[in-house]
């Protein structure tokens, strides 16, 4: 049946279809995708369940099956890593939970061109009150000669030099959003057939926006330039409409991200007097958001540049970021180029 008659275009059609554009395209990406969502639906399965821990027992307790709970964070890191390991194109995978790399020790996976860093469960401060969470990917063409195990410098490349990211949502639905640096797309888990289909083809970040999300709590340790953006934020003054911004914070970078992408708007984790990089990590978070927001038309700077020309020197390192439509970060980024910390 030709697919274009059809309505529904799952994830694995869509990359096989759009890996056809490029006649020396091998299909390997599509296959890592194809894994990567399928981690993604088991740990979604898994996240579903999250709000019976207490009838089937607490994290870290043994349920009536008899089986040891685990904290969803812990689960979500081994499901990735245990899928990876088993596809044919990853050769080893950096996490947010684990303090170092893992380059996959056996003969097919020193012959796999690809790395993956990944958020297994981002915002999980947010499980035990049922808001979204999500999990975040960037997948990196190594470095290191093939036929050997992949190495550092595989996973510290500069995030301009990503072939693929996304994130997946737990939210209200679950989606997997994905961007390539030709363009964004959102897909829909439809249960029913247990696939992540086409929902919000080619995405873009509205030019302007007219909601910030930041954890302004912490406004007494930001810097000048932070404090005069919140004021500008805040004031009905200076806006076409003569009323102030509004204010959206969930404490969930995938949740906050995804409302700034679909309605537009800045999301910002800036340095503080205590943090001089801020809180949010480059390689798990900060990279594969900007790759996104970029393809789909916005800006993700980190107060003095794209973020995705930062080069990483260690893999956990943090940066600050100011991130989403083009016109309301360039405002925020007047403001902090003006007065910042350093
Ligand atoms: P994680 O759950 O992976 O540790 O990430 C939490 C992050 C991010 O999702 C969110 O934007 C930020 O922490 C919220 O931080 P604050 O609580 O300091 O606002
Ligand atoms: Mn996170
Ligand atoms: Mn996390």
């Amino acid at each position: 049946m030709d697919t274009k008659k059809r309505k529904l275009i799952t994830l694995d059609e869509f990359t096989i279809q759009e890996t056809r554009k490029f006649p020396h395209a091998t299909g390997e990406l599509s296959s890592l995708l194809r894994d990567i969502a399928l981690a993604c639906k088991i740990i979604n399965k898994q996240v579903n369940k999250a709000g019976l821990v207490d009838i089937l027992g607490k994290h870290g307790a043994t349920n009536v099956q008899g089986e040891e709970q685990m904290k969803l964070d812990i689960f979500a890191n081994e499901t990735l890593i245990n899928v990876l390991q088993n596809s044919a194109e990853c050769a080893g995978i950096a996490s947010e939970e684990n303090d170092d790399f893992v380059a996959f020790d056996d003969v097919f996976s020193f012959n796999s061109k690809y790395v993956v860093l990944f958020d297994p469960l981002d915002g999980s401060s947010n499980i035990d009150v049922n808001a979204s969470i999500g999990t975040i990917f960037s997948i990196y063409r190594r470095v290191s000669p093939m036929g050997a195990p992949c190495t550092a410098e595989d996973f510290l490349q500069p995030g301009n030099k990503l072939m693929a990211a996304g994130y997946v949502i737990y939210g209200s639905s679950t989606m997997l959003v994905y961007a390539t640096k030709i363009g964004v797309n959102g897909f829909t888990l439809e249960s029913s057939i247990g696939e992540f289909c086409l929902s919000h083809p080619n995405l873009k970040c509205p030019e302007k926006g007219r909601i910030y999300s930041v954890n302004q709590g912490n406004t007494c340790k930001y810097d000048q330039g932070v404090k005069d953006f919140l004021n500008y934020c805040m004031d009905k003054n200076g806006k076409d409409d003569g009323e102030p911004l509004s204010l959206r914070y969930i404490g969930s970078m995938v949740a906050d991200l995804h409302r700034t992408l679909i309605k537009g708007g800045i999301f910002f984790y800036p340095a503080d007097q205590k943090n001089k990089s801020g809180k949010l990590r480059l390689q798990y978070e900060c990279n594969p958001m900007a790759l996104i927001m970029e393809a789909a038309g916005g800006i993700a700077d980190f107060g003095a540049g794209r973020i995705l020309d930062i080069i990483p020197t260690e893999l956990h390192q943090r940066t600050p970021i100011y991130i989403g439509s083009k016109e309301l970060v360039s405002k925020s980024l007047s403001f902090v180029a003006e007065n910042s910390i350093a």
